[in-house]
């Protein structure tokens, strides 16, 4: 059997489905570049008959990816198949993966079958699917629930059908380490052409078991591990591949596996999904938490000052966590400012120098020194705003205290200038009123977070909003050494994706006319 374990990220499927404001096409495919830049062999770009938007992202990112595997998902319908098909045919290397529900309660009460017309209708699929590619993936969804006899029958019968790997979900997250491993090792035993595919598995963390059930899934012989990046994804989440990576590395010698991850790259991965899909990462979490690798009781850093391995398994320098912290001013040449994104790990390809040093400059002359982690939180956000952003934010004002908060501001509206002052019963309050006259768009905020991005009073404010526009959810982030200040630009972050959309609409609308002519 082999030992390499294949590495599928669906972070951009079954993790941004779970997500309270879905992710724009150029999101989508800065995450699927940081994945292939990990190394990751499979990457599920999402489910392209779902709609419009997640066609075009699949599609922008199976154009773009040279070196990862780019994935579609469908159910077991030609429509689905036909669709994932015509979306990845652009890509260098693509598979189509397929899926159906197999417990009895999902066969039962949702699809309304008998078990023999659900091995029909899988079988049905796989074929189809193999028109148009040789790398096809069956999931048996809810494995984790499904009589095993059944499990084999299905199984056996999509190999068959050409299925060159077979995914055991625990759909649910219902089953324990030992439970999940005797699954696997029963198909192992049982199924006569389990030789003849990839045996895959896709656990859901709903007890907190996900790892823990792929890890005894390994060592029953799949050798495919499904799951995304911090672990985020339905519910309680899927299983978290920067722990599956580690585990592997670290155990090496025991699990006898190996994974083509560049394990150097799991920290930079994590904070740009964290930061992109707005999905903060606990601080205890595994590998990627803030204090994965802080040693507070007294005893512990008198070990590690003795002999680091007293109390440290793996390095933070192994997942690519610098311990140095750099800092510029605002006499700092761009060349300085390149140099240390190099030394963090960025290449020029993943921002706009020109840019990210305008901004660095302005926030040098705000706070007199800025450190590697500013110039991460800028480079973010310089990725987040696009150069035609119609509303900008030329001057802001604000008088609060325990009076009445006023905020006035003049906003960049396209080539007009508007300014206007509202009240309101705190300052970020009175700069949303402001900003939705102005603007008049009628926009319902559901979330408001501040974050603070670097360390202590030297940090950089960072808002996050989840904000309704017309029945559809928007994320806007804004980043500024002063708070109110990024509150508004998160405001006006969702206002621009919103007067872009409607532009995009307008265009397409007029066009689609002057054909009827
Ligand atoms: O959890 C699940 O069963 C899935 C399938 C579509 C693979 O996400
Ligand atoms: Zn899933």
């Amino acid at each position: 059997m082999q030992d390499k374990v294949v590495i599928f990220d669906t972070t951009l499927r079954d993790g941004e489905q779970a997500l309270s404001a879905s992710l724009c096409v150029k999101d989508k495919l800065h995450i699927a570049l940081a994945l292939e830049r990990l190394g990751v062999d499979v990457i599920e770009a999402g489910f392209p008959v779902s709609s419009p938007g997640d066609f075009e992202s699949v599609q922008t990112i199976a154009k773009t990816l040279k070196k990862s595997r780019v994935c579609a998902l469908s159910r077991a319908l030609d429509k689905d198949i036909d669709v994932a098909a015509e979306c990845l045919k652009v890509a260098e290397a693509f598979r189509i993966h397929t899926f159906l529900s197999t417990s009895t309660i999902h066969v039962k009460d949702k699809l309304r079958l008998q078990y023999d017309e659900v091995i029909e209708m899988g079988t049905k699929a796989v074929k189809r699917a193999r028109r148009y590619t040789d790398d096809v993936e069956f999931s048996c969804e809810d494995a984790g629930r499904t009589p095993i006899d059944n499990l084999c029958r299905m199984v056996e019968a999509a190999i068959k059908a050409g299925a060159t790997t077979v995914n055991i979900p625990d759909t649910v997250g219902y089953t324990l380490p030992c439970e999940f491993g005797a699954i696997i090792e029963n198909l192992f035993q049982r199924v006569p052409n389990i030789d003849k595919a990839i045996i895959s598995v896709h656990c859901h963390d709903d007890l907190g078991l996900s790892v823990a059930n792929s890890i005894s899934a390994i060592q029953a012989g799949a050798r495919q591990v499904e799951g995304t990046i911090n672990g985020i994804g339905e519910r309680a989440g899927n299983c978290a591949l920067e722990e599956i990576a580690m585990i592997i590395k670290t155990r090496e010698n025991t699990l006898k596996v190996k994974t083509a991850l560049k394990h150097d790259e799991i920290h930079r991965t994590s904070k740009t999904v964290s930061q992109l899909c707005n999905m903060p990462i606990q601080a205890n979490k595994a590998i990627v938490g803030a204090n994965a690798f802080s040693h507070s009781s007294g005893i512990h850093q008198d070990g590690m000052l003795k002999n680091k391995n007293t109390y440290e398994i793996m390095t933070p320098e192994s997942i690519g966590l610098s311990q140095k912290s750099l800092n510029l001013t605002s006499r700092s040449g761009r060349a300085a400012v390149k140099n240390h994104m190099q030394q963090m790990g960025y290449s020029e390809k993943e921002y706009d120098l020109p840019s990210l040093y305008a901004s660095f400059l302005k926030l040098a002359d705000r706070k007199g020194q800025v450190f590697d982690y500013d110039l991460e939180a800028l480079m973010f956000f310089n990725n987040l705003q696009e150069e035609d952003d119609h509303y900008k934010i030329k001057y802001l004002s604000v008088q609060s205290g325990n009076i009445m908060a006023t905020t006035s501001i003049t906003l960049q509206c396209g080539a007009q200038e508007i300014s206007d002052a509202a009240i309101g019963n705190g300052p970020v309050d009175a700069l949303y009123q402001v900003i939705y006259r102005i603007t008049q768009y009628d926009i319902t905020l559901d979330k408001f977070d501040l974050t603070a991005k670097g360390e202590g009073e030297n940090g950089l404010g960072q808002a996050d909003i989840i904000a309704r526009y017309k029945g559809r959810k928007y994320h806007g982030t804004g980043i500024s050494t002063d708070i109110i200040e990024a509150s508004g630009q998160a405001l006006l972050h969702v206002i621009n994706s919103i007067y872009r959309a409607e532009q995009i609409s307008k265009i397409k609308k007029k066009t689609s006319l002057k054909k009827e002519k």
